[in-house]
């Protein structure tokens, strides 16, 4: 099945990466409002300031895992907790990509 399916994507002139668990482009979208704060390059909250985590360039399971966390309830945060809240496990996804896919723009493999 996946064979056919990759063959098709290839026919179609589609980038085998939208196979991967999570759409960048979709997370782009989705991760509008999270920029306000984990906002990029310059990762501090504007206003009040107070040090956000940058999450351009993090890890994609990382990503996954803290998200999870906080919506769960396992990772103590109120922000967090109801921005995650929100989210459905394919938005988690497609976020997560999307901020991992941030450090090959950046030429920063770190
Ligand atoms: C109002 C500000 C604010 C918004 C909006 C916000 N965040 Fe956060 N985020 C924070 C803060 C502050 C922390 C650190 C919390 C902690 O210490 O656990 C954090 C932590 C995180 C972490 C864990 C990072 C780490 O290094 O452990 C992830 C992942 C994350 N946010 C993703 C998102 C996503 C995705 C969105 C959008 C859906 C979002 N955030 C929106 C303020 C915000």
């Amino acid at each position: 099945m996946r064979r056919r399916l990759i063959a098709l994507m290839l026919l179609l002139g589609l980038p085998l990466t939208a196979l991967a668990d999570g759409d960048a482009a979709r997370g782009e979208q989705l991760s509008y409002t999270c920029t306000g704060c984990h906002g990029i390059p310059f990762y501090k909250n504007v206003y009040p300031t107070y040090t956000v985590p940058r999450l351009g360039g993090q890890n994609q399971e990382y990503i996954v895992a803290a998200l999870k966390a906080y919506r769960s309830g396992e990772r103590q945060h109120a922000t967090m907790q109801a921005q995650a809240n929100t989210l459905s496990d394919q938005d988690i996804e497609d976020i997560a990509a999307y901020f991992a896919s941030l450090a090959t723009l950046e030429g920063d493999a770190s």
